[in-house]
Formats: C-alpha cells, structure tokens, sequence
C-alpha cells in the first residue's frame, strides 16, 4: 500500500511504525470502550482530589521512564503547567499495551490517586487499566527531540502547545483574554464588534491587505476576474482593518464606554520580533474623556491585568521566570503596584539627545522614535513603563486632537521595557473643522470618512481611546522574545504555512 492509501486508522498505524513495533501497535482497540462525553474534570482537578480516589485522566504521554518493576509517565491535558505523574507497576498493564505508551499519545488512565512519595507533587496517579486513543511512533513523532530550538517549533506549530512553554504561553494568552473582557465589564464598558472587512484605512500608513473577488486563482498561477473596481465583491477596494478604532467611535457616541477586541491586519513588510501581519488589539473608546483620562485607564487597565495574571497563572509565569525571564515577576509585580513614568514627546527626546548614547538611527525632534530609544527610556532611563504624550502631528493619525501649539498633538504612547510600544492611543479631534482639515492635509479623501464626520456634526463631544497590542502584552508578560511565539499561528511576511 502506497503513503497516501490510507484508510481505516489500523492502516495508519500499521504504515506509520517501524516494522519491529508492528506487533504491537496493531493490537490497537478499534473501539472506544469509554464514553467520549466533553471532558469536566482535568488533570489539574486530579492534583486536588483527595488519595485514595478512583479516577480516569486523559491525555498526551509527555515521557515515559522505565525503573526496575514501575514505569512512570507524566501525562498532559493542557489543563495546567504540572504533568501527571502516573506509576505502574510492572505486570499490570498488557506488554502489548504498554508498548503503546510513547511519547505523544493519547491515552485514558484508569486507576486512582495516590500519596506521592516523590518531591514537588503531593499526588500520583496509581494505573491499574489503559485505553490507547491514538498511539505516536516514538521513531517519528516531532516533539520527541529534547531542547528543541523555537525557530524548529515554529515549523511545527501545529504540535508545539503540547509541550511546556507553549502550554503555559497559550494558557497565559486565554487567560489573559477573559482578564481582559472582565476588566471592562466591570467597569460598565459595552464589548462591540467592529468589522473586519473595512473600506477605509485608519491608521492613514496604506499598510492594508485587499479584499477582493477580482483575483481567480487557476491552479499556481493568478488570473484577474475583472480590474474594474466597480465589478468587485463590493463594488469598491476593500480591506483587511488595521484598526477597529473609527467604527468603536462611532459606537462611543451614543453607548459612552466601548471597547473591541478582534484581529487586525498590517501588510507591513517588517521582518522583526515585535510585528505581525496578523495581530489581535483592544481598542477602548470613551465618550466624555480627555487624554489624562485616556491615560489613567491605560494604566488601570495595564496594572489589573498584569496583577490577574499574576494571581491566576502563578505555575506558568514562574516556568517562565525560571526558563525565559529572570526577574520576569518581579518586574511584572512592580509594574501592577507602582505608577508609570509620564513624559512628553519633547521631554522623551531631549533625554535621548543628553544619553550620550550611539543609537543607531539618530533623534531629533520630530522623527519617530525606534524601539531601541523607546527601550532606553524605559529600561535605561526610567526603569518603568513610560507614557509619552503630545508627539509632532506629522508622525501620528489624522484623527488625534490638535494641541493649541498646532504641532504637536494629543498622542499619546505606552512604552514598555524590553518591548517599547505596547499600547498607542489619543485624544480624538472632535471639532468639525480642525479634523476636514487634518484629513485633507494628510491626502485622504475627505468623501470616505463622511459617517466619521457626522460623528462631529452631531452631538460631537470629546472622546479618547487606545489599542493595546495583545500579543505585545503577552510577550511582556511571558518573557517571551519573539512576538511569533505568542500566538498559535503566527503570520509574518512570506509565511502562513497553517
Ligand atoms: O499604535 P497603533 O497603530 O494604534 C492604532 O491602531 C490605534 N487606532 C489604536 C487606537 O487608538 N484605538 O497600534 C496599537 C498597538 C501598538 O501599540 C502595538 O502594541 C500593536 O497595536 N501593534 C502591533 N502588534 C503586532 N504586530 C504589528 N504589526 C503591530 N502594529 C501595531
Ligand atoms: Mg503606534
């Protein structure tokens, strides 16, 4: 039978060993024999079930080891950064069986919790019957490997949340995610969806990926449909949004307090550890708030969420302190209890220029700041995370509020060690005139964002906002160094191999 003749998973197997386990793996039960109801206990319940107790725990082997009359094997659900450990004495389990019990597969324990006599767990898990879901050909299995670099996990995303770090960075990213629903809810902030598919460019930086139907694909190679504009899905360009800020406005005026957390897209073609194509973002906007009032949210909202994960996913961000960051908690708790630096654009600058330091893109008063700067304030200079307001106009949006100095605008930058840009927000413009003309300055077509400019014809008030970059919080808060490990899947420029 050929690799791609495939059929019942008694072939997989079978075709999947090397030929010396063949006896084994095909002795595999064709049938479940226990029921498959949705999981509601974990093997993090286990660890808190009382000794003496009858359980099952299901999961992925993790590794195996073979004493002198016991075999361990610490099993994986996903549920918590502790393994299982479960001991089974030699002779209890078929050898059939427990040849099946390799690295990577799925097994159901049956058997009950014990009193460990080893350190570092107060429980184990005494098998006295097994079921193989899914056996993983210890000669194939990807994740065997141990001290796998992260550029290999990278290529085999699709397994990587199986082991350690990924376990805990996903755990940390759901977790983080609810911490964050619940900061705003409590707060009486209303959750809106804003598109995804938008007509209009935000961020006014043209880094937009199109939507269209135009473009047919024909086996490799690409046919356009039409290049009339007005023969496409929407009868104009559309796009991927960069930003769901323009439509959380509108909703702002008339609910108060808003905020959206979806995927955005950016077709910039950086390279680096910090950016993605594909990215997830909170956008709060607020009705009747000025910048400071921006500003004290942001860093409620920073402080609270960081503190959440302080207290709910303690295994996992010690893991992290100990393998990826050192100091990581104890920065991350100093960051929860004490205030942000807060500076202005101008006074960020004129710091950089005294450091005395050799950047290497040079500062002056009106070029953005680059990462490396936006790290030296914070790590060098403050120590702290920093917010930085008031930045010349013509390196921010059309959409923040002009100061009366008609330079600078009320921007403003949340600045992060080891990460720079964690969160940018603003001030909106809110007065009719000063925004047509801001539009029309920056080049965009004022007739596009008419239903932005109803919002200040009628009953215009001030409002502010932020986006915060969630997977640039994650790396903050796991330590990790490369923003493609902070999501599942990441995309980047010339990859989205899943
Ligand atoms: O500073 P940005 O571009 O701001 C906005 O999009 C505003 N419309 C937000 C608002 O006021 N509602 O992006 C906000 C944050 C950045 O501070 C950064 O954390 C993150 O989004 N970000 C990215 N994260 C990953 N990959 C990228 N390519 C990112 N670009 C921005
Ligand atoms: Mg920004």
């Amino acid at each position: 039978m050929s690799r791609f003749e495939l059929r019942t998973p008694k072939d997989f197997i079978l075709q999947t060993l090397a030929p010396r386990q063949r006896g084994a793996f095909s002795c595999l039960p064709v049938s479940y024999t226990h029921s498959m109801e949705y999981r509601k206990t974990y093997i993090k319940d286990l660890f808190e079930t009382a000794p003496g107790t009858a359980a099952s725990a299901f999961g992925w082997v993790k590794t195996r080891r073979d004493s002198k009359g016991v075999t361990f094997v610490q099993l994986s659900d996903g549920s918590c950064f502790k393994d299982l450990q479960i001991v089974i004495d030699a002779g209890t389990l078929d050898e059939s069986l427990m040849k099946l019990l390799t690295t990577g597969a799925s097994v159901r324990f049956d058997g009950e919790i014990v009193e460990s006599p080893a350190a570092g767990q107060a429980v184990e898990f005494k098998a006295t019957a097994a079921e193989v879901y899914g056996p993983a050909d210890p000669e194939k299995y990807p994740l065997q490997k141990k001290g796998a670099t992260m550029e290999f996990l990278r290529e085999i995303a699709h397994l990587r949340g199986r082991g350690n770090t990924f376990g805990a960075v996903y755990r940390v990213r759901s977790e983080a995610s609810f911490a964050i629903h619940k900061f705003f809810n409590e707060r009486g902030f209303h959750n809106v969806h804003t598109p995804i598919i938008t007509a209009s460019d935000c961020e006014g930086a043209g880094a937009m990926f199109a939507v269209s139907t135009l473009l047919e694909a024909h086996d490799e190679t690409f046919k356009m449909r039409s290049l009339k504009p007005a023969d496409d899905f929407f009868g104009k360009p559309a796009y991927l949004t960069v930003s769901g800020q323009l439509e959380a406005e509108t909703l702002a005026l008339g609910m108060t307090n808003v905020y959206t957390f979806g995927p955005t897209f950016r077709a910039e073609n950086s390279s680096t550890s910090r950016h993605l194509a594909e990215f997830w973002m909170i956008e709060p906007e607020m009705a009747f708030c000025d910048l400071d009032g921006d500003k004290a949210l942001a860093e409620e909202f920073l402080r609270t969420v960081i503190q959440h994960l302080l207290d709910k996913c303690a295994p996992d961000i010690e893991f992290f302190n100990q393998r990826i960051e050192p100091e990581l908690i104890k920065t991350l708790e100093h960051v929860a209890t004490s205030g942000f630096e807060h500076l202005t654009y101008t006074e960020g600058v004129a710091m950089l220029k005294e450091s005395g330091e050799n950047f290497e893109f040079p500062v002056e008063w009106g070029t953005d700041l680059q990462s490396e700067h936006e790290r030296w304030l914070t790590e060098v200079k403050v120590g702290r995370p920093v917010i930085l307001t008031d930045y010349p106009k013509d390196i921010k949006a059309f959409y923040m509020r002009m100061n009366e100095d008609g330079r600078t605008v009320r921007a403003m930058d949340v600045l992060a060690p080891r990460i720079g840009e964690i969160i940018g927000g603003s001030q909106r413009e809110e007065r009719l005139d000063v925004l047509e003309a801001r539009i029309t300055e920056v080049g965009l077509p004022l007739e596009a964002y008419w239903w932005y400019l109803d919002l200040r014809r009628f009953g215009s008030v001030p409002h502010a906002g932020f986006g915060l970059g969630f997977e640039r919080l994650l790396m903050y808060v796991t330590g990790m160094k490369n923003i493609r490990d902070v999501i599942p899947y990441f995309r980047t420029p010339g990859s989205a191999e899943f």
